[in-house]
């Protein structure tokens, strides 16, 4: 497997990240016009996106969008292929993210995971998050939530934005320092 700058990927291949993208997160693109238009719009000099290619299939896909003057990075989206996942895939994404963020001179990168299925994965979910913050987050349960796997690389949550996608139903923020 390569990592591949998406600039460089010919049209069946961003058809397979759009592919990737909808099957991925269809709440947030339910159709692959939707998730091919999302694509379009983040194929913009000042982002970066980066495919993992594996004997010429795109197998999933992340960007990096500055934010704050370029301190920030705001890691989206990211998405593997379901049949290619918990196979390192996501990690060596990220990392080569993390990297081009660093690159660029970005201090903080960071990343917004809604809990936003129905009954809520993570402890996040359906319960106050104004009162007492800090021991909600010292508790922190990711359940089935990507946020694990933002943990498991080092991510800490950094903040919340409750109701973000509904009652109950937040946007996790994680960041990780880059230097
Ligand atoms: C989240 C996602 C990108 C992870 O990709 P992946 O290729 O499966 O991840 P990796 O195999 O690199 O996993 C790295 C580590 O995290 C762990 N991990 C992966 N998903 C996890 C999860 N949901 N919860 C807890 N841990 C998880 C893996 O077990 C692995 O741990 P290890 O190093 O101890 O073996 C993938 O599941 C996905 O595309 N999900 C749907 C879209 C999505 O939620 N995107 C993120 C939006 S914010």
């Amino acid at each position: 497997m390569k990592i591949v700058n998406m600039t460089q990927l010919n049209e069946t291949q961003i058809m397979q990240a759009a592919q990737i993208l909808t099957d991925s997160i269809p709440i947030g693109w339910p159709t692959l016009q939707d998730a091919l238009d999302e694509i379009n719009e983040l194929l913009v000099p000042e982002n970066t996106l980066l495919a993992a290619v594996e004997n010429g299939d795109v197998i999933g896909w992340g960007g990096i969008l500055p934010q704050y003057n370029g301190n920030v990075f705001e890691l989206h989206p990211l998405a593997v292929r379901i049949d290619k996942r918990k196979q390192g895939t996501g990690r060596v994404i990220v990392t080569a993210l993390e990297d081009e963020a660093r690159k660029q001179s970005g201090l903080t990168i960071f990343v917004g995971a809604d809990d936003e299925k129905d009954n809520g994965e993570t402890s996040f979910a359906n319960v106050d998050l104004f009162d007492d913050f800090p021991g909600k987050i010292k508790s922190f349960s990711s359940g089935t939530h990507q946020s694990g796997f933002y943990l498991k690389l080092g991510y800490k949550i950094i903040g919340v934005m409750p109701d973000a996608n509904g009652v109950g139903k937040p946007d996790i923020f994680l960041g990780k320092r880059l230097r």
